[in-house]
């Protein structure tokens, strides 16, 4: 692990773990040390499936053994997940200081040995760790609901809203020391998965060789703070539905889906929860069966304190997720359009970064290197492609553009307002959906003349997600 960058800068770093032995687990015995042991080997992983000129479909026992291993005992799957790079991928430089401080954060392990790398996951373990009083301090309303105590209900949901906006600020400090050419270009492909991923390289997958000889393909999603369990407690807790990605809420909104794809039936947000540590995901499977702070505050709308306090936090999620929007603009949206830009040709573009790619079905002009350009583009200039692509718009892939996703999961955050303006207010679109939208409108990152944003279509797959071709773009880690 010390090597581990050098080696995979100098591509050496099959060779190495090929000759590696096959240790065994049975030195682990705290959980701390099964979870090192499952970040250095997903780390080990990763490097060894994208860190040379095309990917690797099998990874060789001395990592594939020891990692099921230790990912079947933490009940994670056996690829970097968001678990693997943020949450036990970390330290604190002085230990009498706290953790969600981002002045007191060190990362253990990264691909690149980047400071944007570390930085990119350390913004994720400061915001844990700040979000984390929120747990008891709901647990504690939850209780309180069922007393019909109103005051503490509301003085939690006040404390929530606020330290939401906590949140928000650490989130908005990406920018400070990760740099989105450089998370794009560099850091980005490391984190992709296995699912999807025929255009990357991985037609089928992953083998997993454990010598027996039996073994078969086998395909996960990449590691994405989708997987953070903190986010999907804020959404129980509150009450919040997330719809199958693409699915609006209701058949009245059904006209105001013209030309776009039909809604695809995957839940993303549901299927992350896989992808976290078994008790995580436990635990929310828990939340979900008590929580009843939506109903409490829909039962006491008189209550003019209460529902403001919901309301309000409601409206810090649903800000957060919009800031979110912003920084995947920055982070994968325009560097996306930046190497469109520069490359000669989009044939050309799609062989040269054929890495961490993902799309659902293999079609002509759909994904690469984490971008995937839409029908249209891929036509290029040539009118009669172009004509092509809009049909493949209207007919559809089942999927959704990250974008769309992303914007999903925000407008669902403040769809339980109670108060008639919130809903209101928190239901407006900015402008109409598309075109122009706010964050192109005002993006906080100059836009090259040449590259274009708001003009073109280009789709950029996501970390774990497979974001298709019919909107606007994809995500990071490729489902
Ligand atoms: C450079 C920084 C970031 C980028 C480029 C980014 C990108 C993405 C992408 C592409 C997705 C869609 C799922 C996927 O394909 O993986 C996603 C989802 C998500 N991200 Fe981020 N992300 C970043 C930072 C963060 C941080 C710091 C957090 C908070 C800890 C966060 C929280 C989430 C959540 C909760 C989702 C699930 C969707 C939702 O619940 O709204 N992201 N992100």
């Amino acid at each position: 692990m010390a090597n581990l960058q050098a080696l995979i800068l100098s591509k050496r770093l099959r060779g190495v773990v090929d000759r590696l032995p096959v240790l065994s687990t049975i030195g682990l015995e705290h959980d701390a040390e099964w979870r090192r042991a499952y970040s250095l080997l997903s780390f080990m992983a990763h490097g060894y499936i994208w860190g040379g000129d095309s990917p690797s479909d099998r990874l060789p026992p001395p990592i594939a053994v020891p990692l099921m291993k230790v990912s079947q005992r933490l009940e994670v799957p056996p690829v970097a997940t968001y678990a693997a790079v943020c949450l036990w991928n970390f330290k604190p430089l002085f230990v009498d200081e706290p953790i969600d401080n981002l002045e007191n954060l060190a990362t253990l392990n990264t691909f690149t040995g980047a400071l944007d790398e570390s930085w990119f996951y350390l913004i994720s373990v400061a915001i844990e760790a700040r979000g984390a009083p929120i747990i008891p301090l709901m647990l504690t309303a939850i209780a309180a609901a069922r007393d019909n105590d109103v005051a503490t209900v509301t003085r939690c949901l006040r404390a929530f809203a606020e330290r939401l906006d906590d949140l928000s600020s650490l989130l908005q400090r990406m920018n400070e020391s990760c740099d989105p050419i450089i998370f794009y270009n560099r850091i980005r492909p490391f984190l992709a998965g296995s699912k999807n991923m025929a255009e990357a390289g991985l037609p089928n997958g992953v083998i997993y060789e454990d010598g027996s000889g039996t073994e078969t393909y086998q395909q996960y999603s990449g590691g994405s703070n989708a997987q953070s369990s903190i986010f999907q407690f804020f959404d129980i807790v509150l009450g919040i539905e997330h719809r199958p990605t693409g699915e609006k809420r209701g058949p009245g909104d059904e006209s105001g889906r013209k030309g776009q794809a039909p809604p695809s039936k995957h839940n993303f947000i549901m299927d992350m929860r896989r992808y976290m540590p078994g008790p995580h995901a436990r635990f929310l499977g828990d939340i979900q069966a008590v929580s009843n702070i939506r109903e409490f505050v829909e039962g006491h709308r008189q209550d003019v304190q209460l529902s403001i306090a919901y309301d309000a936090a409601l409206s810090m999620l649903r800000s957060l997720r919009d800031k979110h929007i912003g920084i995947v603009t920055r982070y994968i949206v325009i560097p996306s359009r930046e190497v469109r830009a520069r490359s000669r040709s989009p044939e050309a573009t799609r062989r040269k970064l054929n890495l961490a790619t993902a799309s659902r079905q293999p079609r002509p002009g759909v994904t690469m290197s984490g971008i995937a350009f839409s029908s249209e583009e891929s036509g290029g200039g040539d009118p009669a492609r172009k004509g092509e692509g809009k049909q493949d718009r209207l007919k559809g892939t089942g999927g959704t553009a990250l974008i769309s996703f992303l914007k999903q999961a925000r407008d669902e955050t403040g769809e339980p307002a109670v108060e008639e303006w919130a809903r209101r207010f928190m239901s407006r679109q900015i402008r109409s959906e598309g075109k122009n939208d706010f964050f192109f409108g005002k993006p906080d990152h100059p836009v090259r003349p040449d590259v274009g944003v708001g003009t073109e279509e280009v789709e950029v797959a996501g970390l774990a997600g497979t974001w298709t071709m019919d909107d606007d773009v994809g995500g990071i880690c490729n489902y």
